[in-house]
């Protein structure tokens, strides 16, 4: 049986064969002085003698996050991976210790792999088995072609594991491979450079993504369309670039009725701040302020990879936010599309107004069971989650224990933020329009920011409670964050796996 994956990097082959092909891969429990039962099979007796020495002398002691190579016997190489004690093995745990076998990998290990499980449970598997994956990408469209860069290629991981396990476990790696195409989508755009992805770039790309599949439909509020609908929010933000810009709402499985998941997400390729200018230091990392709207469009392809069945919808609010003749001024006020009126006291708070539309669309016009945003909206929320969890608040505490539920499943931590009446009334008292765009004083900026949002979710249809809507600030998490072991470097990715996992249940 050889079952292959559609990975967009790695590919991973599930056998029931004892072969070893290239290098071979051994994950080892914290403290094993053998190699474990069933993993000797077709393993050379010269690599497994030297195994076998290293384990019993505890040169190896399988601290998870560890890795050691064996090379220069006449058995072939191997990799010794510590996955930590066995009784305190968590799917994160196995995750990272797979994302560290894919990071450790270097010339001499060749692009052929074999890990070899025994004794080891199918999800733990499933989970090693996805950090490769997830860890297994690099961003090098804009980098010349080196003839000697031996980093290039497809790495093939060939797994084996008791027979009995093999079909869970090929069905597990197949979802992971499907999914991960998901976050590479989302790490590629959030990488790409501010210069060549623009609102309507990302459009095309959503169309293009929209042709290819038979069950997905795109559809684009261009800047005109958006002018006369009265998107006072994407507008104003958008209208300082000569990079116009534009809604866009993806349906998969439209033919299907009944109210959706709908995920939408904010999608500044550039913040510059606007007006409200931010300080030079680390602006060209304001490319990463799309990461809603790739995390959006990564969710898209996921659910569309891993062949859900249902209706989901993704909104993504583009807009470059730049300073110019054209641009908004601090000082401005707005109509949104809800008719809602909003002061712009500070114009690098435009994250909320391009949202503040988005929401009120999808409320309106795309038929939500639930809306969850994604944003990188506020520094605030760095403050005080750093890089090790995204912001999550709720105006409904079932869909806020699922995403929370989700998240710690899928080891992306989407941590409970509240959503105080006080921060409301902080919100409402412009002295001249509904809302204000800046909070009173600088405390509580996350919060702030998502009772703005809150504003902007309409009722449900003949209801007169809000739709349950859930808003991610991603802000830390959307990049730079060190502690991810999952990733090399730049976009995460983050919340792909979550909301693939909370809508699909898979
Ligand atoms: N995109 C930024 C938020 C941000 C800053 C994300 C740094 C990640 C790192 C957002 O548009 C913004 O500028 N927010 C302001 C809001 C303030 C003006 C109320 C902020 O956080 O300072
Ligand atoms: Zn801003
Ligand atoms: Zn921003």
């Amino acid at each position: 049986m050889r079952l292959h994956c559609i990975g967009e990097t790695m590919k991973v082959i599930v056998d029931t064969n004892g072969n070893i092909n290239g290098t071979l891969v051994l994950p080892v429990w914290q403290d094993s002085k053998s190699m474990a039962e069933g993993t000797e099979e077709g393993v050379h007796r010269s690599l497994k003698s030297q195994i076998e020495l290293i384990l019993s002398a505890g040169d190896f002691k399988g601290k998870s996050g560890t890795v050691m190579t064996l090379a220069g016997t006449e058995g072939g190489k191997a990799m010794l991976a510590g996955i930590g004690k066995q009784d305190e093995a968590t799917l994160q745990s196995m995750r990272d210790a797979g994302a560290k076998v894919t990071a450790s990998l270097k010339k001499i290990h060749g692009k052929t792999l074999t890990v070899k499980f025994a004794g080891v449970e199918v999800e733990h598997m499933g989970a090693f088995v996805e950090g490769m994956i997830l860890r297994d990408y690099s961003y090098d469209k804009y980098k010349s072609k080196d003839d000697d860069e031996s980093d290039s290629g497809e790495i093939t991981a060939h797994v084996t594991c008791e027979n009995e396990k093999t079909k869970e476990l090929q069905h597990s790696a197949e979802l992971s491979a499907a999914v991960a195409t998901g976050v590479y989508l989302a790490r590629d755009l959030g990488n790409a450079p501010p210069n060549d992805l623009y609102p309507m770039a990302y459009a095309q790309q959503a169309i293009e993504f929209g042709e290819k599949h038979d069950n997905v439909h795109v559809k684009v509020i261009t800047y005109d369309e958006a002018l006369s609908l009265g998107m006072g929010g994407l507008v104003g933000v958008g209208m300082g670039s000569a990079r116009k810009p534009c809604m866009v709402i993806f349906e998969i499985n439209g033919d299907k009725p009944g109210p959706s998941p709908c995920i939408v997400g904010k999608g500044i390729t550039f913040d510059t701040g606007g007006i409200s200018l931010k300080p030079p230091p680390s602006m060209d990392e304001m490319k990463y302020d799309m990461h809603g709207s790739a995390t959006t469009f990564g969710v898209m392809q996921a659910i569309v990879a891993s062949g859900h069945k249902d209706r989901v919808i993704g909104v993504a609010c583009m807009a470059e936010n730049m300073p110019s003749s054209n641009a908004q001024r601090p000082g401005d006020v707005i109509k949104t599309y809800s008719g809602k009126t909003v002061e712009v006291l500070n114009t690098d708070a435009e994250g909320r107004l391009v949202l503040a539309d988005g929401l009120w669309y999808t409320g309106m016009k795309l038929n939500p069971s639930y809306i969850i945003d994604l944003a990188t909206l506020t520094g605030a929320c760095v403050v005080a989650l750093g890089h090790e969890a995204s912001g999550l608040w709720s105006n409904n505490d079932e869909l806020l224990n699922n995403i929370k539920k989700a998240g710690e499943h899928c080891g992306e931590i989407a941590w409970p933020m509240p959503l105080f009446k006080a921060f409301e009334k902080e919100m409402t008292d412009s002295k001249i329009a509904d809302v204000r765009n800046l909070g009173a004083g600088r405390w509580g900026g996350s919060n702030t920011a998502a009772a703005f949002l809150k504003q902007f979710v309409p009722n449900g249809k003949d209801s007169d409670e809000q739709i349950p809507w859930a808003h991610l600030d991603i802000a830390g998490t959307a990049w730079g964050a060190k502690t991810n072991k999952l990733v090399k470097t730049g976009a995460t990715g983050i919340h792909v796996r979550t909301l693939h996992h909370l809508i699909t249940g898979q």
